[in-house]
Protein backbone atom coordinates (compact mmCIF):
# COMPACT_ATOMS: atom_id res chain seq x y z
CA UNK A 1 0.00 0.00 0.00
CA UNK A 2 1.48 3.11 -1.35
CA UNK A 3 0.18 6.18 1.14
CA UNK A 4 0.14 9.38 -0.24
CA UNK A 5 1.81 12.60 0.90
CA UNK A 6 -1.70 14.00 1.50
CA UNK A 7 -2.60 11.34 3.71
CA UNK A 8 0.26 11.55 5.89
CA UNK A 9 -0.20 15.43 6.07
CA UNK A 10 -3.81 14.54 7.47
CA UNK A 11 -2.65 12.18 9.47
CA UNK A 12 0.31 14.51 11.21
CA UNK A 13 -2.21 17.90 10.59
CA UNK A 14 0.65 19.51 8.34
CA UNK A 15 2.71 19.96 11.87
CA UNK A 16 6.55 19.86 12.48
CA UNK A 17 6.88 16.37 10.91
CA UNK A 18 6.02 16.92 7.55
CA UNK A 19 8.03 20.16 7.53
CA UNK A 20 11.17 17.87 8.40
CA UNK A 21 10.61 15.44 6.46
CA UNK A 22 10.01 17.79 3.04
CA UNK A 23 13.15 20.10 4.39
CA UNK A 24 15.84 17.17 4.25
CA UNK A 25 15.65 16.42 0.54
CA UNK A 26 18.51 13.91 1.03
CA UNK A 27 16.39 12.01 3.38
CA UNK A 28 13.28 11.72 0.73
CA UNK A 29 15.82 10.38 -1.98
CA UNK A 30 17.11 7.40 0.13
CA UNK A 31 13.87 6.44 1.37
CA UNK A 32 12.76 4.95 -2.10
CA UNK A 33 12.95 0.80 -1.60
CA UNK A 34 14.62 0.40 -4.88
CA UNK A 35 15.74 -3.04 -4.46
CA UNK A 36 12.40 -3.82 -4.08
CA UNK A 37 10.80 -2.26 -7.49
CA UNK A 38 13.54 -3.29 -9.53
CA UNK A 39 11.68 -6.74 -11.05
CA UNK A 40 9.72 -3.37 -12.49
CA UNK A 41 12.79 -2.00 -14.16
CA UNK A 42 13.98 -5.66 -15.20
CA UNK A 43 10.31 -6.63 -16.69
CA UNK A 44 11.46 -8.45 -20.56
CA UNK A 45 15.49 -7.83 -20.00
CA UNK A 46 15.43 -11.87 -20.58
CA UNK A 47 15.66 -13.44 -24.00
CA UNK A 48 14.80 -17.27 -22.99
CA UNK A 49 10.67 -16.65 -24.03
CA UNK A 50 9.53 -18.28 -21.02
CA UNK A 51 11.71 -15.91 -18.50
CA UNK A 52 10.87 -13.30 -20.74
CA UNK A 53 7.19 -14.02 -20.39
CA UNK A 54 7.70 -14.90 -16.29
CA UNK A 55 9.32 -11.56 -15.97
CA UNK A 56 6.11 -9.50 -16.87
CA UNK A 57 3.81 -12.19 -14.81
CA UNK A 58 5.50 -11.47 -11.43
CA UNK A 59 4.19 -8.07 -11.78
CA UNK A 60 0.20 -9.36 -11.61
CA UNK A 61 -2.09 -7.96 -9.08
CA UNK A 62 -2.84 -10.76 -6.40
CA UNK A 63 -4.35 -10.57 -2.66
CA UNK A 64 -2.03 -8.60 -0.15
CA UNK A 65 0.43 -8.78 -2.35
CA UNK A 66 1.37 -12.34 -1.18
CA UNK A 67 3.36 -13.35 -4.93
CA UNK A 68 1.99 -16.99 -4.10
CA UNK A 69 3.55 -18.20 -7.72
CA UNK A 70 6.30 -20.56 -8.41
CA UNK A 71 7.13 -22.09 -11.26
CA UNK A 72 8.88 -24.99 -12.46
CA UNK A 73 11.20 -24.72 -16.16
CA UNK A 74 12.85 -28.38 -16.01
CA UNK A 75 10.20 -29.43 -18.94
CA UNK A 76 10.97 -27.51 -22.20
CA UNK A 77 9.07 -24.79 -23.76
CA UNK A 78 6.97 -26.00 -20.26
CA UNK A 79 5.74 -23.38 -17.32
CA UNK A 80 4.50 -25.57 -14.31
CA UNK A 81 2.90 -23.12 -12.68
CA UNK A 82 2.40 -24.28 -8.50
CA UNK A 83 0.56 -22.04 -5.63
CA UNK A 84 3.18 -21.65 -2.61
CA UNK A 85 0.87 -22.76 0.13
CA UNK A 86 3.83 -20.97 2.58
CA UNK A 87 2.10 -17.93 1.76
CA UNK A 88 -1.36 -18.57 2.53
CA UNK A 89 -3.65 -16.34 4.62
CA UNK A 90 -5.72 -18.89 6.40
CA UNK A 91 -7.92 -16.05 8.53
CA UNK A 92 -8.84 -13.77 5.20
CA UNK A 93 -8.96 -16.32 2.62
CA UNK A 94 -9.34 -19.52 4.15
CA UNK A 95 -10.18 -21.43 1.13
CA UNK A 96 -7.62 -19.71 -1.13
CA UNK A 97 -10.23 -18.76 -3.22
CA UNK A 98 -8.28 -15.02 -3.97
CA UNK A 99 -4.98 -16.36 -3.73
CA UNK A 100 -6.44 -18.85 -7.02
CA UNK A 101 -7.63 -15.23 -8.57
CA UNK A 102 -4.14 -13.94 -8.05
CA UNK A 103 -2.55 -17.24 -10.34
CA UNK A 104 -5.48 -16.49 -12.74
CA UNK A 105 -3.92 -13.05 -12.77
CA UNK A 106 -0.44 -14.39 -13.42
CA UNK A 107 -1.38 -16.88 -16.05
CA UNK A 108 -2.72 -14.16 -18.08
CA UNK A 109 -0.45 -11.68 -17.67
CA UNK A 110 2.35 -14.57 -18.70
CA UNK A 111 0.38 -15.49 -21.60
CA UNK A 112 -0.60 -11.52 -22.67
CA UNK A 113 3.28 -11.30 -22.67
CA UNK A 114 4.36 -13.90 -24.53
CA UNK A 115 2.36 -13.20 -27.12
CA UNK A 116 4.25 -9.89 -27.70
CA UNK A 117 6.94 -12.16 -28.83
CA UNK A 118 4.08 -14.12 -31.04
CA UNK A 119 3.96 -16.90 -28.61
CA UNK A 120 1.26 -18.96 -28.30
CA UNK A 121 0.27 -20.66 -24.90
CA UNK A 122 -1.85 -23.85 -24.52
CA UNK A 123 -2.99 -24.38 -20.63
CA UNK A 124 -3.89 -26.97 -18.74
CA UNK A 125 -5.06 -25.95 -15.50
CA UNK A 126 -5.43 -28.52 -12.35
CA UNK A 127 -3.95 -30.89 -14.60
CA UNK A 128 -3.27 -33.36 -11.68
CA UNK A 129 -6.41 -32.18 -9.67
CA UNK A 130 -6.08 -29.38 -7.61
CA UNK A 131 -3.68 -30.69 -5.04
CA UNK A 132 -1.09 -30.90 -8.02
CA UNK A 133 0.64 -27.79 -10.33
CA UNK A 134 -1.99 -24.94 -10.80
CA UNK A 135 -1.22 -25.23 -14.52
CA UNK A 136 0.96 -26.43 -16.96
CA UNK A 137 1.36 -23.92 -19.49
CA UNK A 138 3.24 -24.82 -23.19
CA UNK A 139 4.39 -22.27 -25.45
CA UNK A 140 4.20 -22.42 -28.82
CA UNK A 141 4.22 -19.98 -31.90
CA UNK A 142 1.48 -18.18 -33.67
CA UNK A 143 0.30 -15.71 -30.90
CA UNK A 144 -1.18 -12.52 -32.30
CA UNK A 145 0.56 -9.76 -29.94
CA UNK A 146 -2.34 -8.51 -27.41
CA UNK A 147 -2.73 -5.05 -27.33
CA UNK A 148 -3.47 -4.59 -23.51
CA UNK A 149 0.67 -5.40 -23.69
CA UNK A 150 1.08 -1.93 -23.63
CA UNK A 151 -0.75 -1.38 -19.98
CA UNK A 152 1.39 -4.00 -18.29
CA UNK A 153 3.71 -1.57 -16.32
CA UNK A 154 1.44 1.22 -15.93
CA UNK A 155 -1.44 -0.96 -14.32
CA UNK A 156 -2.05 -0.06 -10.05
CA UNK A 157 -4.61 -1.23 -7.98
CA UNK A 158 -5.14 2.57 -6.81
CA UNK A 159 -6.05 2.53 -3.09
CA UNK A 160 -6.99 6.52 -3.15
CA UNK A 161 -9.63 8.70 -3.40
CA UNK A 162 -11.44 8.98 -6.68
CA UNK A 163 -12.79 12.27 -8.18
CA UNK A 164 -16.76 12.40 -8.02
CA UNK A 165 -16.60 12.29 -11.95
CA UNK A 166 -18.39 10.04 -13.26
CA UNK A 167 -17.83 6.89 -15.38
CA UNK A 168 -18.79 7.58 -19.05
CA UNK A 169 -21.23 5.61 -20.85
CA UNK A 170 -18.60 5.08 -23.70
CA UNK A 171 -16.03 3.73 -21.49
CA UNK A 172 -18.66 1.43 -19.27
CA UNK A 173 -19.56 -0.24 -22.29
CA UNK A 174 -15.87 -1.62 -23.06
CA UNK A 175 -15.66 -2.66 -19.48
CA UNK A 176 -18.82 -4.32 -19.57
CA UNK A 177 -17.95 -7.78 -21.87
CA UNK A 178 -15.14 -8.23 -18.76
CA UNK A 179 -17.39 -7.04 -15.48
CA UNK A 180 -20.88 -5.64 -14.37
CA UNK A 181 -20.46 -2.04 -13.93
CA UNK A 182 -22.58 -0.21 -11.51
CA UNK A 183 -22.66 3.37 -11.82
CA UNK A 184 -26.48 3.90 -10.29
CA UNK A 185 -25.91 6.05 -7.71
CA UNK A 186 -28.52 4.76 -5.50
CA UNK A 187 -27.12 1.06 -6.15
CA UNK A 188 -23.26 2.94 -5.71
CA UNK A 189 -24.06 4.17 -1.83
CA UNK A 190 -25.16 1.03 -1.08
CA UNK A 191 -22.21 -0.61 -2.17
CA UNK A 192 -20.22 1.63 -0.46
CA UNK A 193 -21.65 1.41 2.57
CA UNK A 194 -21.46 -2.62 2.48
CA UNK A 195 -17.84 -2.06 1.93
CA UNK A 196 -17.22 0.58 4.82
CA UNK A 197 -18.94 -1.97 6.90
CA UNK A 198 -17.32 -4.96 5.75
CA UNK A 199 -13.80 -3.07 6.49
CA UNK A 200 -14.58 -2.59 9.87
CA UNK A 201 -15.25 -6.26 10.38
CA UNK A 202 -12.33 -7.07 9.18
CA UNK A 203 -9.99 -4.88 11.28
CA UNK A 204 -11.99 -5.33 14.34
CA UNK A 205 -12.04 -8.91 14.42
CA UNK A 206 -8.22 -9.91 16.06
CA UNK A 207 -7.27 -12.71 14.49
CA UNK A 208 -7.78 -10.65 10.38
CA UNK A 209 -6.54 -7.72 11.61
CA UNK A 210 -3.34 -9.56 12.85
CA UNK A 211 -3.13 -11.33 9.50
CA UNK A 212 -2.71 -7.87 8.11
CA UNK A 213 -0.74 -6.39 10.58
CA UNK A 214 1.86 -9.60 10.33
CA UNK A 215 1.89 -8.30 6.68
CA UNK A 216 2.84 -4.59 7.06
CA UNK A 217 6.23 -3.87 5.68
CA UNK A 218 7.19 -0.65 8.02
CA UNK A 219 9.95 1.63 5.59
CA UNK A 220 12.39 0.59 3.29
CA UNK A 221 14.62 -1.93 5.08
CA UNK A 222 11.57 -4.07 6.13
CA UNK A 223 10.49 -3.66 2.20
CA UNK A 224 13.41 -4.61 0.63
CA UNK A 225 13.88 -6.97 2.68
CA UNK A 226 10.41 -8.70 2.38
CA UNK A 227 8.77 -6.80 -1.14
CA UNK A 228 5.50 -8.47 -0.64
CA UNK A 229 2.75 -7.62 1.89
CA UNK A 230 1.76 -4.22 2.86
CA UNK A 231 4.25 -1.51 2.47
CA UNK A 232 4.42 1.38 4.19
CA UNK A 233 7.34 3.52 2.49
CA UNK A 234 8.28 6.95 1.45
CA UNK A 235 9.60 9.49 3.39
CA UNK A 236 6.52 10.72 5.16
CA UNK A 237 5.90 7.22 6.17
CA UNK A 238 9.30 6.94 7.46
CA UNK A 239 9.09 10.35 9.20
CA UNK A 240 6.06 9.39 10.77
CA UNK A 241 7.75 5.80 12.06
CA UNK A 242 10.69 7.91 13.36
CA UNK A 243 7.97 9.97 15.40
CA UNK A 244 7.17 6.75 16.27
CA UNK A 245 3.09 7.13 15.17
CA UNK A 246 3.20 4.73 12.43
CA UNK A 247 4.38 1.89 14.15
CA UNK A 248 3.50 -2.28 14.33
CA UNK A 249 2.41 -1.71 18.01
CA UNK A 250 0.01 1.56 17.06
CA UNK A 251 -1.62 -0.44 14.20
CA UNK A 252 -2.58 -3.44 16.67
CA UNK A 253 -3.88 -1.15 19.14
CA UNK A 254 -7.24 -0.03 18.10
CA UNK A 255 -6.67 3.09 20.11
CA UNK A 256 -3.69 4.27 18.82
CA UNK A 257 -3.94 7.88 17.57
CA UNK A 258 -2.37 6.14 14.33
CA UNK A 259 -5.23 3.30 14.16
CA UNK A 260 -7.79 5.74 14.70
CA UNK A 261 -6.53 7.73 11.37
CA UNK A 262 -5.76 5.46 9.45
CA UNK A 263 -9.58 4.14 10.27
CA UNK A 264 -10.57 7.85 8.79
CA UNK A 265 -8.25 7.85 6.29
CA UNK A 266 -10.08 4.33 4.94
CA UNK A 267 -13.67 6.08 5.70
CA UNK A 268 -12.86 8.87 3.22
CA UNK A 269 -11.09 6.75 0.35
CA UNK A 270 -14.55 4.12 0.37
CA UNK A 271 -16.70 6.65 0.28
CA UNK A 272 -14.63 8.13 -2.95
CA UNK A 273 -15.79 5.99 -5.36
CA UNK A 274 -18.49 6.55 -8.65
CA UNK A 275 -18.79 3.21 -9.72
CA UNK A 276 -18.13 -0.46 -9.31
CA UNK A 277 -16.69 -3.29 -10.98
CA UNK A 278 -18.25 -6.63 -10.23
CA UNK A 279 -17.24 -10.30 -11.13
CA UNK A 280 -19.76 -13.37 -10.28
CA UNK A 281 -19.41 -16.65 -11.69
CA UNK A 282 -22.17 -19.42 -11.97
CA UNK A 283 -20.22 -22.11 -10.31
CA UNK A 284 -17.28 -21.72 -7.81
CA UNK A 285 -14.62 -24.49 -9.02
CA UNK A 286 -10.59 -23.44 -9.00
CA UNK A 287 -11.06 -23.07 -12.36
CA UNK A 288 -14.25 -21.07 -12.30
CA UNK A 289 -11.72 -18.85 -9.58
CA UNK A 290 -8.30 -19.12 -12.12
CA UNK A 291 -10.74 -17.45 -15.36
CA UNK A 292 -12.17 -14.69 -13.15
CA UNK A 293 -8.51 -13.65 -12.38
CA UNK A 294 -7.97 -13.81 -16.30
CA UNK A 295 -10.96 -11.34 -16.13
CA UNK A 296 -10.03 -9.10 -13.41
CA UNK A 297 -6.06 -8.53 -15.28
CA UNK A 298 -7.90 -8.08 -18.40
CA UNK A 299 -10.07 -5.82 -16.81
CA UNK A 300 -7.65 -3.99 -14.99
CA UNK A 301 -5.18 -3.52 -18.19
CA UNK A 302 -8.37 -2.30 -19.98
CA UNK A 303 -9.45 0.41 -17.19
CA UNK A 304 -5.81 1.54 -17.51
CA UNK A 305 -5.72 1.65 -21.03
CA UNK A 306 -8.55 4.01 -20.59
CA UNK A 307 -7.22 6.28 -18.15
CA UNK A 308 -9.62 5.12 -14.88
CA UNK A 309 -8.50 3.24 -11.83
CA UNK A 310 -9.39 0.43 -10.34
CA UNK A 311 -8.94 -1.00 -6.24
CA UNK A 312 -10.20 -4.30 -5.49
CA UNK A 313 -12.28 -3.72 -2.25
CA UNK A 314 -12.16 -7.91 -1.36
CA UNK A 315 -13.60 -7.59 2.49
CA UNK A 316 -17.42 -8.45 1.85
CA UNK A 317 -16.41 -11.33 0.08
CA UNK A 318 -14.28 -13.17 2.81
CA UNK A 319 -15.27 -16.05 3.75
CA UNK A 320 -14.94 -15.90 8.15
CA UNK A 321 -17.90 -16.53 10.25
CA UNK A 322 -17.96 -12.90 11.30
CA UNK A 323 -17.92 -11.68 7.63
CA UNK A 324 -21.05 -13.44 7.06
CA UNK A 325 -24.16 -11.03 7.20
CA UNK A 326 -21.90 -8.64 4.69
CA UNK A 327 -21.27 -11.65 2.86
CA UNK A 328 -24.80 -12.27 2.34
CA UNK A 329 -25.63 -9.61 1.95
CA UNK A 330 -23.19 -8.62 -0.85
CA UNK A 331 -24.32 -11.85 -2.89
CA UNK A 332 -28.03 -10.50 -2.38
CA UNK A 333 -27.02 -7.15 -3.92
CA UNK A 334 -24.15 -8.16 -6.34
CA UNK A 335 -25.36 -11.68 -7.93
CA UNK A 336 -28.22 -14.02 -9.18
CA UNK A 337 -29.09 -16.32 -5.99
CA UNK A 338 -26.56 -19.52 -6.40
CA UNK A 339 -24.06 -17.77 -8.08
CA UNK A 340 -20.61 -16.06 -6.33
CA UNK A 341 -19.22 -12.46 -5.94
CA UNK A 342 -15.49 -13.32 -6.99
CA UNK A 343 -14.50 -9.72 -7.27
CA UNK A 344 -15.51 -6.25 -6.37
CA UNK A 345 -13.51 -3.08 -7.40
CA UNK A 346 -14.17 0.65 -6.95
CA UNK A 347 -13.85 2.09 -10.26
CA UNK A 348 -13.49 5.76 -10.93
CA UNK A 349 -10.72 8.52 -11.91
CA UNK A 350 -8.06 8.47 -9.10
CA UNK A 351 -4.14 10.06 -8.87
CA UNK A 352 -1.15 8.36 -10.56
CA UNK A 353 0.28 5.58 -7.93
CA UNK A 354 3.58 3.81 -7.70
CA UNK A 355 4.36 0.72 -8.21
CA UNK A 356 4.37 -2.58 -5.89
CA UNK A 357 7.03 -4.13 -4.78
CA UNK A 358 7.55 -7.60 -6.39
CA UNK A 359 10.39 -10.75 -5.09
CA UNK A 360 12.63 -11.03 -8.71
CA UNK A 361 11.46 -13.83 -10.84
CA UNK A 362 14.62 -16.08 -9.32
CA UNK A 363 13.49 -15.99 -6.10
CA UNK A 364 10.56 -18.00 -7.77
CA UNK A 365 11.86 -20.28 -10.00
CA UNK A 366 11.77 -23.70 -7.72
CA UNK A 367 13.07 -26.04 -10.49
CA UNK A 368 15.16 -25.94 -13.96
C1 LIG B 1 -8.11 -11.43 -5.52
C2 LIG B 1 -7.58 -10.09 -5.11
C3 LIG B 1 -8.11 -9.46 -4.00
C4 LIG B 1 -7.63 -8.20 -3.59
N1 LIG B 1 -8.23 -7.55 -2.52
C5 LIG B 1 -7.79 -6.32 -2.14
C6 LIG B 1 -8.42 -5.62 -1.08
O1 LIG B 1 -9.38 -6.09 -0.46
N2 LIG B 1 -7.95 -4.40 -0.75
C7 LIG B 1 -6.90 -3.83 -1.40
O2 LIG B 1 -6.50 -2.71 -1.06
N3 LIG B 1 -6.29 -4.46 -2.45
C8 LIG B 1 -6.72 -5.69 -2.82
N4 LIG B 1 -6.12 -6.34 -3.89
C9 LIG B 1 -5.04 -5.65 -4.61
C10 LIG B 1 -3.65 -6.07 -4.12
O3 LIG B 1 -3.41 -5.55 -2.85
C11 LIG B 1 -2.61 -5.62 -5.14
O4 LIG B 1 -2.83 -6.30 -6.35
C12 LIG B 1 -1.18 -5.88 -4.68
O5 LIG B 1 -0.90 -5.16 -3.51
C13 LIG B 1 -0.18 -5.48 -5.76
O6 LIG B 1 -0.36 -4.15 -6.13
P1 LIG B 1 -0.64 -3.73 -7.63
O7 LIG B 1 -1.90 -4.41 -8.08
O8 LIG B 1 -0.80 -2.22 -7.61
O9 LIG B 1 0.53 -4.17 -8.46
C14 LIG B 1 -6.58 -7.58 -4.32
C15 LIG B 1 -6.06 -8.24 -5.45
C16 LIG B 1 -6.54 -9.46 -5.85
C17 LIG B 1 -5.98 -10.13 -7.08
Amino acid sequence: MTISRRKVLTIIGGGTIAAAATGTGLFAATRTPTKALAPWAAAGLEEEPRRRALSYAILAPNPHNRQPWQVDLATPDTVRIYRDKTRNLPETDPHARQLTIGLGCFAELMRIAASQTGHKIEFDFFPDGEDGPVAEARFGDGANADPLFAHVLERRSCKEPFTAQEVPANMVAQLEPLANVHTDPGKVAEIRDLTWQAWKTEIFTPRTMKESVDLMRFGKCEINANPDGIDLGGAFLEALMLAGILSREAQSDPNSTGFKEGIRIYEEMLNATPAYAVITTDGNTRLDQIEVGRRWLRLNLTTTALGLSLHPVSQALQEFEEMAPHYEKAHAMLAEPGHTVQMLGRLGFGPKVGRSPRWPLETRIINE
